[in-house]
Order: C-alpha cells, then sequence, then structure tokens
C-alpha cells in the first residue's frame, strides 16, 4: 500500500488529485444526500474529512461506497480512495471527495471509545485504546517529539549518549527503593524456612537461607534508579555524556508526581562545576519548552483550551524569563515567614515539601526556581561537600504546577573527602571501589543533573497525573497492561 499520513496530506495542495487515506473513524454523519466520515490516523491532531455526495457521486462507485458506509462505526478502520479538494467547511483546509471506501476492521457497537467525552480515569483502564484519543494521542506526539529534542539539544553541544545498565548491584540515590533482580526460587526458599523452622530454627536467622552466591549474578542485583555512577565513568573520559533511559524506584507512593518506572535524562559533565550546571539546565529546560511551542504548535494548542488553560502563555513566559536562583538557606528563610499557611513548617534542615515547592515557585516568583546548597544530611552520598561542611552542592529545579523537575548536583571528586562520607553513612566503600577509582585517577571537577521525562511532559502538556503521560504507567498495584 502506498499510503500517505493524514498529516502531510491535510497541509497539500488540493489540486484534485487522487489520494489514499487510512485511518480510523472518530464520526460519521449521514444525511440524506451528504456523508461526511472523520477519519484520523494518529499522526496529527486533526481528522480529515472524507465526503460523499449520493446527488453528485463523481467518479465514486455507489455500490461499494454504500455497502462499505453500513459498516462504518466509531473505531473502524478504513482505507479510502478520493479526490483531495478545498473544502466549503470551516476549520479545515482540505477534504477527500469518495471514490471508494473500504473498511478493513469493524468496530463493534461495545467500542469504549464512543463520540462522548471520556474521564481520564476510565482511559487509564483502557491504556491499550486510550492512543486513539485526542488527548492521550496529543500526549503520545509531544513525548515523542520532546525524546527527539533531548538527543538533539545534547548532540548539538558536544554530548555522548551513553547508556548505562538497567540491572545494577550499586545503589545511586541511597534511599532504598529499589526493585530487586533475582533467580533465587522464592518457594524453595519458602519450604526451607518451614522445614527449618519445624527443627526448631530461630527466626532470626531466617535471612541465612538466602544464599545472593546461589543468585543469577552471585551478588544481590536491583534494577537501576539511576544511571549517574556509571554516567560519571565515562564523563570522566569522554568530557560530556548524557543517558535516556527507564529507571525504576519501589517508592510506595501513590501521588500524580510518582512513578515505579519513569525515563530520566542525566547529563554528566567533566570541568562543570555547581555554576556551569545550573546554567545548563536552565538552557535545557527553556530549550525543550520553545520547541514543543513551536514544533507541537497543534497539540499544544488543544493543552490550551482543553486541559489547562493559558499554559501557552505560561510556557512562552518561562522559555524567555530567567530562573530565580537561590540558596536552600534563603529559601528557608523565605517559607518561615510564611509558616502559618503550611501543614510542615519549614526549618533550616527539613526536606522541601511539596507544599514548599509550589510555595516557592508558584506563590512568591510564579516561575521555575533552583535551589541550591542544601543541607547534606538530605541529599545523596556523592555531592560535593561545601567549605561549610554543612551543606552540599546540590541544585534542585522546581516549576510551578510540578514541584521537582530536575535533581543534580557537582560531584565529590575529592577521594578522602568521598570516601569519609560514604563511611559516615554506614555504606562500604568496597562496593563504591570503581566510583571511588574515578577520584583516585585523574579526578576532575564534575556535575550532572537528571531530568524525569514524565515530570517535563506533564510540565508542558499541563495533564494533571504522571499516569497519563507515558503509554503503560507503573505504581503500586498497578501493571494490569
Ligand atoms: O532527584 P533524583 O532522585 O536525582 C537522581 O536520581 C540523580 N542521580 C540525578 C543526577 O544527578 N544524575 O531524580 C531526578 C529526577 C527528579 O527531579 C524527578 O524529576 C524524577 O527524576 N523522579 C521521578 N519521576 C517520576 N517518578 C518518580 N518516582 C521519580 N523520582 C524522581
Ligand atoms: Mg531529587
Amino acid at each position: 500500500m502506498k499510503t500517505q499520513l493524514i498529516k502531510d496530506l491535510l497541509v497539500s495542495n488540493p489540486d484534485g488529485r487522487k489520494v489514499i487515506v487510512c485511518g480510523w473513524v472518530r464520526t460519521m454523519r449521514d444525511s440524506k444526500n451528504l456523508c461526511f466520515v472523520q477519519v484520523n490516523d494518529g499522526s496529527c491532531f486533526a481528522n480529515i474529512q472524507l465526503t460523499y455526495d449520493r446527488n453528485n457521486p463523481g467518479d465514486a462507485n455507489p455500490e461499494n461506497i454504500e455497502s462499505e458506509l453500513k459498516r462504518i462505526s466509531t473505531g473502524a478502520s478504513v482505507v479510502a480512495e478520493g479526490n483531495i479538494i478545498p473544502s466549503p467547511a470551516s476549520g479545515q483546509a482540505v477534504e477527500v471527495s469518495l471514490i471508494s471506501l473500504k473498511v478493513i476492521g469493524e468496530s463493534p457497537s461495545d467500542y469504549p471509545l464512543q463520540k462522548k467525552g471520556h474521564s481520564i480515569e476510565f482511559l487509564r483502564e483502557i491504556a491499550h485504546l486510550r492512543p486513539r484519543t485526542n488527548i492521550i494521542g496529543a500526549v503520545a506526539r509531544v513525548r515523542s517529539k520532546m525524546a527527539f529534542a533531548v538527543h538533539t539539544f545534547f548532540q548539538e553541544r558536544g554530548f555522548q549518549y551513553f547508556n548505562a545498565p538497567i540491572i545494577t548491584c550499586s545503589d545511586c540515590e541511597g534511599a532504598g527503593e529499589m526493585f530487586q533482580v533475582t533467580t533465587l526460587d522464592l518457594n524453595r526458599i519458602a519450604e526451607e524456612g518451614i522445614k527449618a523452622g519445624a527443627k526448631g530454627m530461630n527466626p532470626s536467622k531466617a535471612a541465612d537461607l538466602i544464599d545472593y552466591s546461589k543468585d543469577f549474578f552471585g551478588k544481590l542485583a536491583n534494577l537501576t534508579v539511576s544511571g549517574q555512577l556509571e554516567a560519571e565513568t565515562y564523563a570522566t573520559a569522554l568530557s560530556r555524556v548524557y543517558t535516556f533511559g527507564p529507571t525504576f524506584r519501589a517508592e510506595n507512593s501513590n501521588t500524580p508526581r510518582h512513578l515505579a518506572e519513569f525515563w530520566m535524562i542525566e547529563p554528566e559533565m567533566a570541568f562543570f562545576e555547581l555554576e556551569d550546571n545550573m546554567d545548563i539546565a536552565e538552557e535545557f529546560v527553556k530549550y525543550l519548552l520553545d520547541k514543543a511551542l513551536v514544533e507541537c504548535s497543534e497539540d499544544m494548542a488543544f493543552f490550551d483550551s482543553r486541559v489547562q488553560k493559558g499554559i501557552i502563555e505560561t510556557l512562552t513566559h518561562v522559555a524567555k524569563s530567567d530562573f530565580v536562583r537561590m540558596s536552600y538557606t534563603d529559601a528557608i528563610k523565605e517559607l518561615e515567614k510564611n509558616n502559618d499557611k503550611f501543614e510542615f513548617k519549614a526549618f533550616w534542615g527539613c526536606d522541601l515539601q511539596t507544599e514548599h515547592e509550589r510555595f516557592l515557585t508558584e506563590q512568591i516568583f510564579k516561575k521555575p526556581v533552583m535551589v541550591y546548597d542544601y543541607p547534606k544530611e538530605i541529599k545523596a552520598f556523592y555531592m560535593k561537600l561545601n567549605p561549610d561542611e554543612k551543606t552540599v552542592r546540590a541544585v534542585d529545579v522546581l516549576v510551578p504546577g510540578i514541584g521537582e523537575l530536575i535533581g543534580g548536583s557537582e560531584r565529590e571528586s575529592d577521594y578522602e573527602k568521598l570516601k569519609n562520607r560514604i563511611i559516615e553513612l554506614g555504606m562500604d566503600p568496597k562496593d563504591y571501589w570503581w566510583y571511588l577509582d574515578l577520584r583516585k585517577y585523574g579526578t576532575v571537577p564534575h556535575s550532572g543533573f537528571g531530568l524525569g521525562f514524565e515530570r517535563l511532559i506533564r510540565y508542558i502538556t499541563g495533564m494533571g497525573n504522571l499516569r497519563d503521560v507515558i503509554p503503560f504507567p507503573r505504581a503500586p498495584k498497578l501493571a494490569e497492561f
């Protein structure tokens, strides 16, 4: 089949030539002599209209068309041939006057996506069909464009694309929220446990029944929470690298901002200090917003009118203005002045809560805020210690409506300081021998950050929940598809 996408047909010259339209029927309207079929193929937001005029069938074969029209209903797949002509209807430049029509797959009346609007929650239950809706189709196209823009941004700036392993034996964030990967036979271990219990084995020894040396990797392994540690190895060889891949967190948080499986973009740059890191993070976010506004304008117009009013204006403004940069200490001072408004009172040393992040970005500054130099206790082990020895060179980029979009830092590049920090946190330096080696051989200042791809897509589209900006969301008790 020599097919053309609807997005190309819609902007092509309506010169009457023959074209073939393939797609799924959105709606059909049959009034006495005129028949209109709206077809969508997901290549763009808009449908193309097929028209059939019974009084004026032209080259069409009325028998074929009438019998096929009877088989059409919402959701049916069709291949149509017709002449592309200017459309007299408003809101569309072209339409296709039918010559022949073939229904490839009928769509029975129990098709869940009938014309009326559906709640976003309902659509989640039919994740296999929801890409055929306007809203999820638009999200999917924006997501795809943004993925491409991520690569373009870094490739244009001399970064190498680096693939971090999905299975890892190290814990990057130290938050203990990892999914274990094992081939140990859990049933057998449970049976052995029961037998051992029957023989009077002390339950406190139960863990001894698990022998990780017999596991697939010979030790405890997990799905990665972040590719950063591995990316550092390549950044200290190729200077600038970035990852873009799935990451996994077994956080038991059922919120609109968390997924158990999400995609993260993690650039890592040698010879970058925290300020350089903040500069490129800001440039990156603005670049992506700009791309979305320019290259996804049709889908963005939909989000602006139907999902979040004013999102185009907001993002246009953000893409042009400077992000606020403020130290954690100053941010806490601001928040403390408003502690009467918070459920969780802010104080120096506390981790910023969602309500604090939102207050800073939505109430005080009304734009993205980069908070840096956090207390070391609330940040990961690898961050560079400041001379005050209380704070580390961390930076989080907070944005209105979302909260934390980016988390990053300058990395500790001093061997002794890093080793001491690892020991201080009760971790075993032996487990991080290769990571420490990077500080032993030709260490350099280096920095990086992680941007949660779904949080970015949510920010751009105004969608309310991360579960609707990833095709098949994974969250506690959610892995149906
Ligand atoms: O702040 P995080 O935990 O930072 C890191 O993992 C660093 N190793 C990144 C780096 O410096 N290379 O996570 C980074 C970002 C967050 O800012 C957030 O956007 C996203 O990842 N994120 C999540 N997105 C969806 N669901 C979750 N459960 C997420 N947890 C973090
Ligand atoms: Mg973070």
